[in-house]
């Protein structure tokens, strides 16, 4: 029998409540696959930082290392809230852990499952993934103010993109087309961002001639929410950059169904560091206690992290619950966070 050992932040507002789901789900499914589940909780969040000042202490960094991989729910405050200033936990915590533990692939599947309404006029068929990359960007703080609070105020936030940090995510990009559907759309901002546009576009030119049997696309970003609301049969795989890449995902979660329902998994394919699986969602303090958090991707995000640990059966079977139902939830029932990690809980279990 194997032994997982799994580290869970469950963070802010509803992140808990949805990982606490996700979890219950994870120890139904593992038994059948031979597999036990040792799970550590991580008290790190807002309360944890307004009650000593701690975010993530280089000791509890350490300790996560030495797990499997980890499952996070979401940190962050209520939009405004002067307690919290934005971006305590957002980077020192979240980005932290992306950074330190080089999670370069940020893999975001977008699907219409069977049962969902979509927004989409004529239910087009939605099947891509977006591999946005996860480490470089303009999300590595790259920047600063001077002169605040004058008149004469200057802020720069500088993207970094570097050969060795593009190659390696289209690389990844590519080899996942190669599995699916043949095609792969790379999204940016050439027309303007030329200096890392150029580099962008050239790895992938140059990549592009070691998979002859991937087509490659290009659309700038603009264009690009266009056709994911008028036409989004035409993506299978999409490779971007960070920021462009949390943009299109939240996009991607609308038309496929909500937010509730997006998956991601931040990983690192070469298995240097453990990986991490959260919701595309954040903290979404506005509906926290009240029982409606969706926990739909939290347990999505669980079967991506079955997936990589090399479980694809028990993943798969995950996933097939949730899609089984998916396809039975209907219009004016609702259910609680938990009504609903507990169906698909039992379901898989049997
Ligand atoms: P959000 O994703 O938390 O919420 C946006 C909207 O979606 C809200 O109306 C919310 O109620 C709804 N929603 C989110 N998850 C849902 C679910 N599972 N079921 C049903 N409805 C759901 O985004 P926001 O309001 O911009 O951010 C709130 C906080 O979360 C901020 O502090 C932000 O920085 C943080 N955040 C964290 C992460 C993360 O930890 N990975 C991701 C995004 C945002
Ligand atoms: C996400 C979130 C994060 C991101 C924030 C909270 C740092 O929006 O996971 O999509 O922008 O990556
Ligand atoms: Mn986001």
């Amino acid at each position: 029998s194997r032994s997982i050992r799994l580290a869970v932040i469950g963070g802010d507002y509803i992140g808990p409540e949805v990982t606490a789901e996700a979890v219950k789900v994870l120890q139904a499914v593992a038994p059948s696959y031979d597999t036990t589940l040792e799970t550590t909780d991580y008290d790190l969040g807002a309360n944890r930082y307004l009650a000593t000042g701690e975010v993530l202490p280089d000791k509890v960094l350490a300790e996560l290392r030495d797990h499997d991989a980890i499952l996070l729910g979401a940190v962050g405050g209520r939009p405004g809230d002067p307690n919290l200033p934005p971006g305590i936990l957002e980077r020192g915590l979240l980005l932290r852990i992306r950074f330190e533990f080089d999670h370069y692939v940020n893999l975001r599947p977008s699907k219409l499952f069977p049962g969902v309404p979509s927004p989409l006029a004529g239910e087009p068929e939605i099947d891509f993934v977006v591999v946005r990359e996860g480490t470089e960007g303009l999300y590595v703080g790259n920047g600063g103010v001077v002169r605040k609070d004058t008149p004469h105020e200057l802020a720069t936030e500088i993207s970094i993109n570097t050969a060795h940090g593009v190659d390696r995510v289209v690389r990844d990009a590519f080899r996942r087309a190669q599995a699916r559907r043949g095609k792969l759309t790379l999204v940016h901002k050439t027309n303007v961002l030329v200096h890392a546009g150029g580099l962008w576009s050239r790895t992938v030119d140059r990549v592009s001639q070691e998979f002859p049997d991937v087509t490659v696309d290009y659309l700038h970003v603009d264009a690009a929410t266009i056709f994911m609301v008028t036409q989004p049969d035409r993506f299978d795989v999409i490779v971007t950059d960070n920021l462009f890449g949390d943009i299109i995902t939240d996009l991607a979660a609308a038309v496929t169904g909500g937010i509730g329902l997006a998956a991601s998994g931040n990983v690192n394919p070469d298995g240097t560091a453990p990986s991490m699986f959260e919701p595309v969602h954040g903290s979404a303090p506005d509906i926290a206690g009240t029982g409606k958090a969706d926990p739909t991707a939290a347990i999505l995000s669980a079967a991506l992290l079955l997936d990589h640990l090399g479980l694809a059966d028990a993943a798969r079977r995950v996933e097939d619950t949730v899609h089984a139902d998916l396809a039975e939830r209907t219009a004016g029932t609702t259910r609680t966070t938990a009504e609903i990690g507990d169906a698909i809980a039992s379901r898989v279990a049997t």
